[in-house]
């Protein structure tokens, strides 16, 4: 189909969470290419593969120390193509996360800027003097504090818009440039398909580096981020789009676009420049029919205007759980049924984070077992993200499921006993089997992947549209509303058992309308 990505469904590996093939309880490159053809069962179109580079790990691959090789850990350069030449075999694409905003402080380019203050390499960087005493400015860093940190040996301080160890590059210096346009060349050389672009709104910073107002308490969205998104980026991200597409095969980019204004992500996605951008807009709402309509309004409107696909969202590596944020137990298994009949039918590109196909929870972790630095950084008040990215549950029981013959990184809870693939798989009414189906129907059917978009009158906490291409497919979702009646037509797939062809609430229905 050209332009694959507009409808493609996307499958998100936490590298580290996915399958260990090595036994030392770390997610690696063999244990994915061991279970690609779960994946190609799944009916996914590709897959995107969370950083796997050498890394120092401070933020679980985030802190880049060589954008260009394999940390051992996570395997080989000949692992990676082998990885894709199988993915590929197996008719999956594969997407890549490059990470430009930060490197780790340990790559090289980093250590030379602390080498000495004339190095070139030092121009890489953001340094600047502190002020009255103190950092330069106010801005404060992501992952909690200020985004300043000294260094003693010059006197000056340096920026990091996440972790100390991440100091952020400055991209108005014109090596940064072309060293990633290298980067770029080495990973589409080897085969990739595409690339999810890290912290894609925040590469070059207000040059004035004017302090900031931030809202208290602070929003999961950066619009209020006066010192990002700034105008240089579009003209770098079309050079980008210029680079993939001298390569065949339709090579893409997703942007990681943390902003709620959809008409300032949509600018991301105009022609030329990224191909996709991510819209978190959803997966921040709750499971309430009129702010999601609206909200699903908002980024269609914004991304028809420019000519470019929404992409929805309900999970990552960085958020919690859907089921446990849609309030757990059976109430949360049932939403998140529904809301994956709500994601698949919509019109643009999806993404899944692996074990959303299984209805996985959020899962408390020991604080001494905690490992993300944000939990370190605000001194726990903020518990960080560990507990969405415990590792996949395969088969064969606890404590390591299949995931490692050793130990799992994370602890992996012995309740999910039930919900292990080896369990869903033998199950006809699991999220699993359900998730199947469903990816299967859209795989084949036109409206679905294509089709136009209309919203159809329900009542009140409902949402119900359809898909046209042809033939039509309705999608209702009663989120919680009485059972509603569904409209005349074949049903092709439900979350729940239907009363006399009414859906009870917290549940959704796809149905086959006749033309
Ligand atoms: C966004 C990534 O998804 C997150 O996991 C990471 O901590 C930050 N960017 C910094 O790279």
């Amino acid at each position: 189909m050209a332009e694959w990505w507009r409808s493609a469904v996307l499958y998100e590996i936490y590298v580290r969470s996915f399958a260990d093939g090595n036994g030392d309880g770390v997610g690696d490159l063999p244990g994915i290419r061991s279970r690609l053809p779960y994946l190609r069962d799944l009916g996914v179109d590709g897959i995107w593969l969370t950083p796997f580079y050498p890394t120092p790990d401070v933020d679980h691959g985030y802190d880049v120390a060589d954008y260009v090789d394999v940390d051992p850990r996570f395997g080989t350069l000949a692992d990676f193509d082998a990885l894709v030449a199988d993915a590929h075999e197996l008719g999956l694409r594969v997407v890549i996360d490059i990470v430009p905003n930060h490197t780790s402080d340990q790559h090289r380019w980093f250590r030379n800027a602390l080498s000495r203050p004339d190095h070139p390499d030092r121009a890489r960087y953001v340094f600047r003097p502190g002020r009255d005493g103190g950092p330069p400015n106010n801005w404060t860093s992501a992952f909690g504090g200020s985004a300043w940190k000294l260094d003693e040996a010059s006197g000056e301080y340096y920026l990091h818009f996440f972790a100390p160890e991440q100091p952020d590059l400055d991209w108005h210096n014109e090596d940064v440039q072309s060293s990633f346009e290298e980067i770029l060349r080495f990973w589409l050389d080897r085969g990739v398909d595409g690339f999810r672009i890290d912290v894609a709104q925040a590469l070059f910073k207000d040059r004035s580096l004017a302090d900031m107002n931030e809202p208290v308490p602070r929003t999961w969205h950066a619009d209020w981020v006066t010192a990002i998104n700034q105008p240089e980026l579009h003209p770098l991200y079309e050079s980008w789009r210029r680079v993939a597409d001298e390569y065949p095969g339709e090579r893409m980019f997703v942007g990681e676009i943390v902003l709620a204004d959809q008409d300032a992500v949509a600018r991301y996605v105009r022609p030329g420049q990224l191909n996709l951008a991510f819209n978190f807009t959803l997966l921040h709402e709750e499971w309430d029919a009129a702010a999601m309509r609206e909200t699903i309004d908002r980024s269609r409107v914004a991304f028809d205007a420019v000519g470019a696909p929404a992409t929805w969202v309900f999970e990552n590596h960085d958020v919690v759980r859907l089921p446990t944020r849609y309030g757990g137990g059976e109430d949360g298994r049932r939403r998140a049924r529904a809301a994956a009949l709500l994601l698949l039918a919509l019109p643009g590109a999806v993404f899944l984070y692996e074990g959303q196909e299984l209805g996985l929870e959020e899962v408390e972790i020991p604080d001494e077992l905690r490992q993300d630095p944000i939990f370190f950084r605000t001194n726990g008040a903020r518990t960080g993200r560990d507990g969405c990215r415990v590792p996949i549950p395969w088969d064969g029981g606890p404590p390591s499921f299949g995931f490692t013959t050793g130990k799992p990184w994370l602890p992996i809870p012995d309740e999910w006993n039930a919900l292990s693939v080896a369990a869903q798989q033998a199950d006809d009414e699991s999220m699993l089997a359900l998730c199947r189906q469903a990816l299967a129907l859209r795989r084949r059917s036109p409206p679905l992947r294509e089709g136009s978009f209309r919203w159809e009158p329900s009542p009140t906490g409902t949402l119900a549209f359809t898909r046209e291409s042809g033939d039509s497919v309705a999608c209702v979702v009663n989120v919680d509303a009485d059972p509603v009646s569904l409209p005349e037509g074949r049903v092709l797939l439900a979350t729940e058992p239907l009363v006399g062809r009414r859906l009870p609430r917290d549940a959704a229905v796809w149905v086959g309308l006749r033309p």
